[in-house]
């Protein structure tokens, strides 16, 4: 785990490697002018010369002298828009220069430019969250010597902060920033891991270890799982010898006798499509279709480690599905745990079943204030959204204002989506009260009211399609694993907001 330090001894920033930014159209940062002035001006010599002028994006690497090895200056864009969100990109992108370089430590200036909206003790600690989430890289299964001139994590960061009260305060608002790094962290480490490696059992085996973190964990294996009902959810199983489980996340934070707040995530370990089964182009990045359960456990991890007062439940549904001769059949009708039957007519359409027994699950079993799921549940909403938001459906505005303001603080940007009577429609069947597939168009809407089928008493409800998000996600400043662990910042702002926790 990454060491990031608050320090405000300006001599630390006089060896060693040096990570500093410049803003567009201004002057030299003062702490970067303080250590141009003492290296003779070789700085501002090196801007001028590479025509350096600060837009986002641009980065420089001058080699250093008098003890200091080098100094990286990377872009900031504007000023004016170095606001929390702006500062986590520019962290992010000093982190991408000091990884390249494959630095291990290096001191940090961060102090906020002129022009800058937050606070030095906020800046600092906004560029800190930016550097430690970008710092991570998914190389458990590489030999050493492969290793060799890829991008390496580095072990340690010092921001230096202009005075003492600033490095404490900017530590303080770190610390919680820091639980949801880890948590999402997590996540990318769930999605990136191969399903061999990753199936039902082995994941629930890593959420167990969350216990130690405040957690209480319970996985229910499949002899449970019958005697409560979850047929649908088991139907999707039958075909793996790799048995489902479903985990059970509580986190006590609030008081005792609150209404908890529910996530439920699609954790489906690997998605063959079943009988149905999908062309074998690119069917290896069905390893990242349990996206939805990895941010599930990530938001319950980042609660718990930073001690929001909140009560909350988490509900992961893991299945694999496959095709055997055990598996389901297109045609087969399955009663869900709600006692609404399901004419499965398309096996590949497994995420909505899992889902269902979950979230009657969930809602029967701690009648939750509010809802929302995840899940990488259709191919159609990166049709419709490509891979910059993720794909919202909700019976609730307010929620969605929320989730939407949410994603707009963090990055992690949801679109909201209809739903209406006319979608509905087309999920209704002749033999069951409804089949798992409708037509061809609003590929992404007809499973969120199938969803919403299984949503009760009028509960505030949200539904993230994350499959254009989560996995195989687009480069960013802050990720640039093909997990992105998206959900964990986004859920997490979506509980401060709401639950003041
Ligand atoms: N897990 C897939 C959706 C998906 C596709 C996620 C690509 C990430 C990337 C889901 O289970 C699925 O197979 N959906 C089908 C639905 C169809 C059979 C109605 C799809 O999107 O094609
Ligand atoms: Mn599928
Ligand atoms: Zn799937």
């Amino acid at each position: 785990m990454t060491d990031i330090s608050f320090i405000h001894d300006e001599q630390r920033a006089r060896s060693g490697v040096i990570a500093a930014f410049m803003a567009e159209e201004s002057a030299l940062p003062a702490q970067l002018a303080a250590l141009d002035e003492a290296l003779d001006g070789r700085v501002s010599r090196a801007i001028a010369a590479a025509d350096f002028k600060g837009k986002s994006g641009q980065s420089l690497d001058i080699p250093g002298l008098d003890g200091i090895d080098r100094v990286f200056v990377v872009g900031a864009g504007k000023a004016a828009d170095l606001d929390a969100p702006g500062a986590e990109k520019l962290g992010g992108r000093m982190a991408a220069a000091l990884m390249r370089a494959r630095i291990d430590q290096a001191v940090v200036l961060a102090a906020p430019p002129d022009g800058a909206p937050l606070k030095a003790a906020d800046f600092a600690a906004r560029l800190a969250s930016g550097l430690y989430l970008r710092n991570y890289v998914f190389d458990k299964y590489k030999s050493d010597d492969k290793k060799k001139g890829a991008p390496k994590a580095f072990a340690a960061a010092a921001l230096l902060v202009d005075a003492a009260p600033a490095a404490g305060a900017a530590e303080k608002r770190f610390t919680p920033l820091r639980a949801v790094a880890d948590a999402a962290h997590m996540a990318r480490d769930l999605v990136n891991e191969p399903s061999n490696v990753l199936t039902p059992k082995t994941f629930a085996k890593r959420l167990r270890k969350l216990a130690k973190m405040g957690l209480k964990v319970e996985v229910l294996k499949p002899r449970a799982l019958k005697k409560i009902g979850m047929r649908a959810l088991l139907a999707v199983g039958q075909g793996s010898a790799n048995r489902p489980r479903v985990v059970v996340l509580r986190y006590q934070g609030g008081d005792k006798d609150a209404a908890p707040v529910a996530f439920v995530g699609k954790g489906v370990t690997f998605d063959s499509g079943g009988i149905s089964i999908k062309p074998s182009q690119s069917m290896d990045e069905m390893k990242g279709d349990m996206g939805g359960a990895a941010a599930v456990a990530g938001i319950m991890r980042a609660l718990a480690a930073r001690r929001a007062k909140v009560n909350a439940v988490g509900v992961i549904g893991l299945v694999e599905n496959m095709p055997d001769g055990k598996a389901q059949r297109p045609g087969d009708v399955v009663r869900s745990l709600s006692g609404q039957t399901i004419a499965v007519l398309n096996t590949d359409a497994e995420g909505r079943l899992v889902l269902a027994d979950c979230l009657t699950y969930a809602q029967r079993q701690f009648k939750p204030k509010w809802l929302v799921n995840l899940a990488t549940l259709t191919g159609a909403i990166m049709v419709a959204l490509g891979k910059e938001y993720a794909g919202l459906f909700a019976n609730d505005d307010a929620l969605a204002e929320d989730l939407n303001a949410a994603g707009a603080a963090t990055g992690e940007k949801v679109w909201r989506m209809p739903l209406g009577a006319a979608y509905d429609k087309q999920i209704d069947h002749e033999v069951a009260d409804m089949k798992n597939i409708g037509e061809r168009w609003g590929g992404s809407i007809t499973p969120a009211q199938f969803l919403k089928r299984f949503i009760e008493n009028g509960t505030p409800w949200a539904h993230l399609d994350i499959a254009g998000t989560a996995m195989a996600a687009e480069k960013s400043d802050l990720n640039d694993s093909w997990g992105s662990g998206f959900g964990v910042r986004l859920l997490d702002e979506l509980v401060r907001r709401r639950e003041k926790a």
